[in-house]
């Protein structure tokens, strides 16, 4: 059996985890990922009859059963994640009943998954609905983005149409637009619920005063989410401050839709 040490899906998560720290997202322990594997990639590198322990959930997650999730513990630190991933991170399978998870692999301290797994597990289910190929789902605290949601109004739209206009690649790379949620408390299934009810027509799901969720097929493209979406925040931190003169107008976010064929978010720019 190959050493997960070396496992592809490992190596990546550990240093997406790192990149994200380096960008200063993630503070001490703020984030979590999660990572959907498929049985064979996991069946290369562990016995999957062998069950460590099991951690209850602490809500219902039938819908997942028999999937295996790679899963950031609660309390650990990203920067950490390449240099010791075993104490960091774990593998696990969701239980038939969908009641607990099956460690495999990891959480070797003693340690569990996230405080937000609710609302990974959560938004896992509804994003598999809208796109069976979603495999990633991952919260991060980008401060940029942080930021705009104490200095700008906390509606879905009109976030999304400031967004869109701090680069012209925005509407591009997140024609869905983000979604707003308003703080909650967070770690509770009730926060979980919320982000699912949005994540699964909006990849984006920003929570105020706290962060983000983004879901996609890969770590890449939903770094790349995040990436993109903080990137817009920051032009608008740093132009807003000074005065904002000029727009991308609505007419040039139309031809950019014409141009690159896009199904994009309703009720954002007039029709
Ligand atoms: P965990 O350490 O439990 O993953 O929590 C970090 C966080 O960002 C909470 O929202
Ligand atoms: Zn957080």
């Amino acid at each position: 059996m190959a050493n997960i040490l070396e496992a592809k899906f490992l190596k990546e998560y550990c240093a997406t985890a790192a990149n994200m720290y380096r960008l200063g997202w993630d503070e001490r322990n703020g984030g979590n990922i999660s990572y959907l594997l498929t049985e064979e990639e996991v069946k290369e590198v562990l016995d999957v009859n062998n069950v460590l322990r099991l951690i209850p959930l602490g809500f219902d997650a039938k819908e997942l059963s028999g999937r295996y999730f790679l899963v950031s513990g609660t309390g650990k630190y990203f920067k950490n994640f390449v240099g010791d991933p075993e104490n960091n991170v774990g593998v696990f399978r969701i239980s038939a009943d969908g009641q607990n998870a099956e460690l495999l692999w990891g959480y070797k301290d003693g340690g569990r998954f996230t405080s937000e797994l609710p609302a990974h597990l959560m938004s896992h289910i509804a994003r598999l609905k809208a796109d069976p190929q979603n495999r990633v789902v991952m919260h991060t605290h980008p401060t940029n983005l942080l930021a705009m949601t104490y200095v700008h109004e906390l509606d879905t739209n009109k976030f999304t149409h400031t967004l869109w206009e701090m680069n012209t690649e925005c509407i591009v790379v997140f024609p869905d637009g983000v979604e707003v949620l308003p703080w909650m408390l967070c770690g509770t299934n009730e926060i979980g619920e919320a982000t699912a009810e949005k994540i699964g027509s909006c990849r984006t799901v920003i929570w105020s005063m706290h962060g983000i969720y983004c879901a996609g097929k890969d770590l890449d493209e939903t770094f790349g989410l995040v990436e993109t979406v903080e990137k817009a925040a920051q032009v608008y931190m740093m132009a807003s401050s000074v005065g904002i003169k000029n727009r991308i107008t609505e007419d040039q976010l139309k031809q950019l839709a014409k141009r690159f064929n896009l199904t994009y978010r309703k009720g954002i720019i007039a029709e």
